[in-house]
């Protein structure tokens, strides 16, 4: 999608389901988006476990095309569920090739807002912990801001889309201040 803004999105999310809320919570923020950004969503089902005799130039084709994603956007939206009150292996894999080689990775420096959902009432908030956490090691700049976690989400879908005009409302804030700091970075 091009924008008149130009500045580019990456999505990803911590579930691979086809079905996945957390999926169609970004794809349906991607298309709220007003010509402020654009953003897709890179599908982490084909990013092997991580290995370190793999790592480095000669990657896995999935993990240098999400090394290359990453570089190329201006910031990152995150959006998962939460696995055992923690966030889901596949996505801390994710993380792990990304944030290689250490002091130089795709997400050094890199503006990252945070979101997780969950049908239950806390949203993914013990996961959205781990993932702060796992992105402070990263050197990545997540955007200091009021959690975005949805809490109930299964009632805030509809015909595959977010539907609540209150969630759609808060997490379009939440992007808004991701731009915000992508625009900071840019000039300090
Ligand atoms: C879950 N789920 C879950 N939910 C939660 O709020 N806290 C939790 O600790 C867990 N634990 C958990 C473990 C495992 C292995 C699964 C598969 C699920 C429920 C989970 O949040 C729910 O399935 C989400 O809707 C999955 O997100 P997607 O796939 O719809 O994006």
């Amino acid at each position: 999608m091009s924008t008149s803004s130009g500045v580019k999105l990456l999505g990803l999310s911590g579930s691979i389901r086809k079905a996945s809320t957390n999926t169609i919570i970004l794809r349906s923020l991607a298309e709220r988006l007003d010509g402020k950004a654009s953003m897709t969503v890179f599908p982490l089902n084909e990013v092997p476990i991580y290995n370190g005799d793999l790592d480095g130039e000669n990657a896995p084709e999935a993990v240098r095309a999400l090394k290359a994603a990453i570089t190329e956007a201006d910031g990152l939206v995150l959006c998962s569920p939460e696995y055992n009150h923690g966030m889901p292996g596949m996505l801390k894999n994710a993380l792990d090739w990304a944030s290689r080689p250490v002091g130089a990775s795709p997400l050094k420096n890199k503006p990252v807002l945070l979101m997780t959902s969950s049908p239950g009432y806390v949203g993914g908030a013990r996961a959205h912990a781990q993932m702060q956490e796992t992105l402070a090691s990263t050197q990545s700049r997540v955007v200091p801001r009021a959690q975005v976690v949805i809490a109930g989400v299964a009632q805030k879908i509809a015909d595959g889309k977010l539907a609540d005009a209150t969630t759609i409302d808060f997490c379009l804030q939440a992007i808004d201040d991701l731009l915000t700091e992508i625009r900071r970075l840019a000039t300090a």
